[in-house]
């Protein structure tokens, strides 16, 4: 299976997914990365792993302030079909797909997102789990759908929240979770294990009804 892994910050999740892959944890290979961020750090690793690399710079798709969103997504679907790419990855990407992108690739978008979904979609989890006095935390691989942070929950690793916890020392313990769980997932995914063709996905032919939790 070839995986495109869209980016646009430090790309710890990317490295992860590389190394199982290279690994043979996970059937698949990492056919592209693709960041909407020229200065994103994780075209550097990315290109120090020795993987094919495609850059589409948001910015460039401002109208009047605006991201003109057809023509970002437009130009988003050449790298993804020159390398072939079958499911797309998304880690750590900041830029929202529309409904009209999101039901082209249906069933083959996954992302991971730094909380207990369905609790704290949206930015800044961290800080806002902290603020709330939360006592848990952790990270959820969920399908894409076309609405944010809302698709079929699959995978989920809970952490504590410890006394005297702040944001680096929470958000540390949240990656490396996630450094466990996206790969797994990508590995259900690639041996067919994992299938999703609306309503509930299936893992080994069993509806997930609530997200698996690791650990
Ligand atoms: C992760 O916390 C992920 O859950 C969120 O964005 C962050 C990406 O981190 N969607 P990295 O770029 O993979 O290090």
């Amino acid at each position: 299976m070839r995986l495109a892994v869209l980016i646009s910050g430090a790309g710890s999740n990317m490295v992860a997914i590389a190394q199982a892959c290279a690994a043979g944890q996970i059937p698949a290979q990492i056919a592209v990365v693709l960041s909407d961020r020229p200065d994103a750090g994780g075209i550097g690793r990315a290109r120090e792993l020795g993987l094919p690399v495609a850059v589409v710079d948001r910015n460039q798709f401002r109208r009047d302030g605006r991201l003109d969103r057809a023509a970002f997504e437009a130009a988003l679907e050449e790298p993804l079909r020159q390398h072939g790419a079958e499911v797309l990855v998304l880690a750590g990407f900041m830029t929202v797909l529309s409904p009209a992108f999101v039901e082209r690739h249906a069933g083959r978008i996954l992302n991971i997102h730094p909380s207990l979904l369905p609790g704290y979609p949206g930015l800044d989890t961290h800080a806002r789990v902290l603020a709330a006095g939360e006592r848990q935390h952790g990270a959820t691989v969920h399908f894409v759908t076309a609405e944010l942070d809302g698709g079929p929950l699959i995978l989920q690793a809970a952490v504590p929240i410890l006394a005297g916890d702040d944001l680096t020392s929470l958000s540390a313990r949240v990656h490396a979770q996630e450094h466990i769980i996206y790969p797994m997932t990508i590995s259900w995914l690639a041996s067919r294990r994992l299938l999703w063709n609306g309503g509930s996905p299936t893992l080994d032919g069993v509806p997930l009804r609530a997200p698996v939790q690791h650990g």
